[in-house]
């Protein structure tokens, strides 16, 4: 009955997006300097720096911050496995000459009959503002409407977040609102803006 129904859902998934195609291989993404590629175990050790770094998580919920190595290995396996479990594609951001981790960018979530997706980025901070995540954001958003069929990005940011809502405005999304006691941020209920940017947006870019 099980396979039945996975059957069925891929079907029902095929008819909207090349879903066997999708998942059949990781998608690398090269950038020049910097690359989009699979999130890997032996990226914990600078993944960790990065969530160990205060500027870094401020913005960030609880459960998106591991306190030691081992969390840290089960969120690789979470994001990283996205893919695998043919959900959504999750990348780390690599240096291209040295393929060190710098940081993540991925669609946390993915709804495939609403073609939307959520985007999530962390950066290490000795790499900021030097407008790799303007990269990589821009070709990530190409990669969603191009090769994911979708419609719809949405991104949310806490209000504080000053450099994150510099970056979603520069590439175009546009803020739909405040969402209220949205995230737990060390035991306090904050609020959160959410930006979405879409096909119909991102049409003369695309053209
Ligand atoms: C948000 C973040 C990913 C930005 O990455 P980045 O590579 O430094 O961004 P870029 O260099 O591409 O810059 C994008 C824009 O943000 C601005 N910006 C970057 N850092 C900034 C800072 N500390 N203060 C103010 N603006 C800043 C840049 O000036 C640029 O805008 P501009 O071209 O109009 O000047 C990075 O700061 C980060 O990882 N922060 C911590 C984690 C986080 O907040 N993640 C997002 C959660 S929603």
């Amino acid at each position: 009955m099980y396979v039945f129904f996975k059957l069925l859902r891929e079907k029902a998934l095929s008819d909207i997006f090349n879903y066997h195609r999708f998942f059949n291989k990781f998608p690398v993404i090269e950038l020049g300097t910097i690359k989009l590629r699979d999130l890997m175990l032996s990226d914990k050790e600078r993944y960790f720096k990065m969530m160990s770094e205060p500027e870094v998580i401020k913005y960030l919920s609880d459960e998106d911050v591991p306190n030691s190595l081992e969390q840290t290995e089960q969120e690789i396996k979470f994001w990283g496995g996205l893919f695998y479990r043919k959900q959504s594609v999750f990348w780390t951001i690599s240096d291209t000459s040295t393929d060190e981790f710098l940081g993540t960018i991925g669609f946390n979530t993915w709804n495939f009959s609403n073609r939307r997706a959520e985007i999530s980025y962390d950066l290490m901070k000795e790499y900021w503002n030097r407008g790799i995540m303007t990269k990589a954001l821009t070709n990530a958003i190409i990669f969603g409407f191009k090769n994911m069929n979708l419609h719809r990005i949405e991104a949310r940011t806490m209000l504080g977040n000053i450099p994150s809502q510099r970056l979603l405005e520069k590439v175009g999304f546009k803020r739909e609102g405040t969402m209220r006691g949205y995230r737990i941020i060390r035991g306090e209920p904050i609020d959160v803006y959410i930006y979405s940017i879409t096909a119909n947006d991102f049409a003369g870019f695309l053209a």
